[in-house]
């Protein structure tokens, strides 16, 4: 079937009516509006955290809109698009009602979705991003700018590499020696700095794959807390998930260095070959950070790559008061630091960071004669995609740029210290109450705590947990907080990451008091049976 002349020419139209600016000048106004209305609600609290609705019914309701204008009767004539044409001022016609459209799909996305700028929003390490920092990223999608080569995101790449060297001097790397990378994520980073591990490690790997046989088994000596996505980097990487050690930890759920020796003598004794040691700061379930000097000591002594996911706690270093926790951290050969944790920015931002310049190009090998021009040569440097997993990548630091540029560094260090100070305040309420339980002392922002008053300890631990996992679904479903779950040692937990600085310690109290309320109406679920002494048994 042939496209008639009319029908492209109707197809012009419709294409020229979505890119007018006018358009984004109307659609921008009310975005404006409704993402001002809104803000100023959530922070007033008014509404829920979670807007939630069971996943089938969201589909739904997403499928349905999909559907709008899926009738081509109903969609605008030509005839009725050259009405767009009469100038910037026009406020009637089709352009109306698609800005009309547009508020509405926006109220709905706004309605559906998790308001994470409330402050009772206390759940994962994902932050209630500085609203800013939003607008500047919308250059980003606005505009679509994107990396790969220098030539196509000038200014990305630009903005990437002067932050890649003000925060890498933030963590004490020495100037002009260390390089780094912004990738989709924290995971990614992981991933990425153990792939420039394995390929110093195992240099025939790259090109010969599994074929190359290694000599020795190889094998990470991994933090037993470190995040899943160091066990995924293992099993994508060809180490073998079954290949990690688990180094133990200490009361405070601290890697152990005098354990991780005994461990690199056992490995080398054994003849494995040891990719890299990998220590947490901070590690995810209660935030603990590992003693960094200590580990880097040996990584010196018996030269193994020290590789230090930083996700969450790298940005201490910002904060005179906190900045003891990552002492160390520039001794790292790679090292993790999320930008859209404890900087505040909107997801995702994460850099990884070589200690040694040079290994900025171990990661990947590649062939791209239509990406890469032989006729600049000194450009090359700035084509970034020869470091990254990604060719396309979003320009995912024009946020960080913006809110840095405006605020000043200065900010990190507020949001690092008075996220910490709230997870103190917390910890001292727990400390208080006699029917809750701190499970450790925060060093950060996570707080990790049980609702253990007397009859929820008659409980065997089975109904104990479920219990706790039934009591923090009803919470998070009723819009009234939104907190995580966690399971320490075999028993279930509440959690609080403090990623919003607008929480107080009214909002703990009330959490407290709301949780306390939930457990007196989930009681009659949890009926006391018998117990079985346990020495009877025995
Ligand atoms: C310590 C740590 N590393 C890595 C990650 C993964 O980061 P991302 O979610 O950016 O992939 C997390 C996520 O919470 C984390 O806590």
């Amino acid at each position: 079937m042939t496209i008639t002349d009319s029908e492209l020419a109707a197809a012009r139209s419709r294409i020229e009516a979505a890119y007018a600016p006018d358009l984004l000048a109307a659609a921008s106004l009310k975005f404006s509006e409704l993402i001002t209305t809104h803000a100023r609600s959530i922070q007033s609290e008014n509404g829920n955290v979670l807007n939630w609705n069971h996943p089938v019914d969201n589909i739904e309701l997403a499928r349905q809109h999909l559907h709008t204008h899926d009738s081509l009767d109903t969609d605008p004539t030509p005839a009725d698009l050259s009405q767009q044409d009469t100038g910037p001022q026009q406020d009637t016609g089709p352009q109306q009602d698609t800005v009309q459209e547009f508020q509405q799909l926006m109220q709905l996305m706004l309605d559906r979705g998790h308001n994470l700028q409330n402050p009772r929003y206390i759940g994962h390490q994902v932050p209630a991003s500085l609203p800013l920092a939003g607008l500047f990223d919308a250059i980003t999608s606005v505009t679509n700018q994107v990396m790969a080569v220098y030539e196509i995101g000038p200014w990305a790449t630009a903005v990437e590499l002067a932050l890649i060297e003000m925060i890498g001097k933030e963590i004490g790397f020495t100037p002009g020696t260390f390089s780094g990378l912004v990738t989709h994520g924290g995971s990614l980073a992981n991933l990425t700095g153990l792939l420039a591990a394995r390929n110093l490690a195992c240099p025939e790997f790259w090109t010969q794959g599994t074929q190359s046989q290694f000599e020795s088994t190889p094998v990470l000596l991994v933090s037993s807390d470190a995040h899943y996505s160091v066990t995924r980097s293992a099993g994508i990487l060809g180490i073998g998930a079954d290949n990690i050690i688990k180094v133990p930890l200490d009361e405070q759920r601290r890697m152990q260095p005098v354990a991780l020796k005994e461990l690199i003598l056992k490995s080398q004794s054994e003849n494995q070959n040891i990719i890299a040691v990998i220590a947490c700061a901070c590690a995810t379930p209660i935030g603990a950070f590992d003693p960094l000097n200590d580990i880097a000591d040996l990584c010196e002594q018996y030269q193994l790559w020290l590789h230090v996911d930083a996700a969450h706690g790298g940005p201490t270093c910002f904060s005179k008061q906190h900045q003891h926790l990552t002492a160390g951290l520039c001794r790292a050969d790679s090292v993790v630091f999320d930008a859209h944790k404890m900087m505040f920015m909107p997801a995702l931002s994460a850099f990884l960071f070589f200690k040694n310049k040079a290994h900025q190009f171990s990661a990947f090998q590649q062939q791209a004669p239509y990406l890469f021009d032989p006729s600049a040569p000194e450009i090359a440097e700035y084509d970034l995609g020869l470091r990254t997993i990604e060719c396309t990548k979003r320009a995912n630091s024009y946020a960080l740029w913006g809110i840095w540029s405006l605020f000043g560094k200065g900010l990190f260090a507020d949001l690092v210290d008075i996220t910490f100070e709230t997870a103190q305040i917390f910890y001292s309420l727990l400390l208080q109450t006699t029917d809750f339980k701190p499970l450790h002392k925060p060093e950060c922002n996570i707080v990790v705590f049980r609702y253990q008053p007397a009859w929820v300890q008659a409980l065997p631990l089975e109904q104990q947990n479920l219990f706790h996992f039934q009591l923090r679904r009803q919470l998070i479903e009723s819009g009234e907080f939104y907190i995580v779950h966690s399971v320490l040692d075999g028993q279930a937990a509440f959690r609080i990451t403090v990623m919003n600085p607008l929480t107080t310690k009214a909002h703990l109290e009330r959490l407290l008091e709301t949780i306390r309320h939930k457990a007196s109406t989930l009681q009659h679920a949890f009926p006391v049976t018998q117990q079985t002494d346990h020495c009877e048994q025995t």
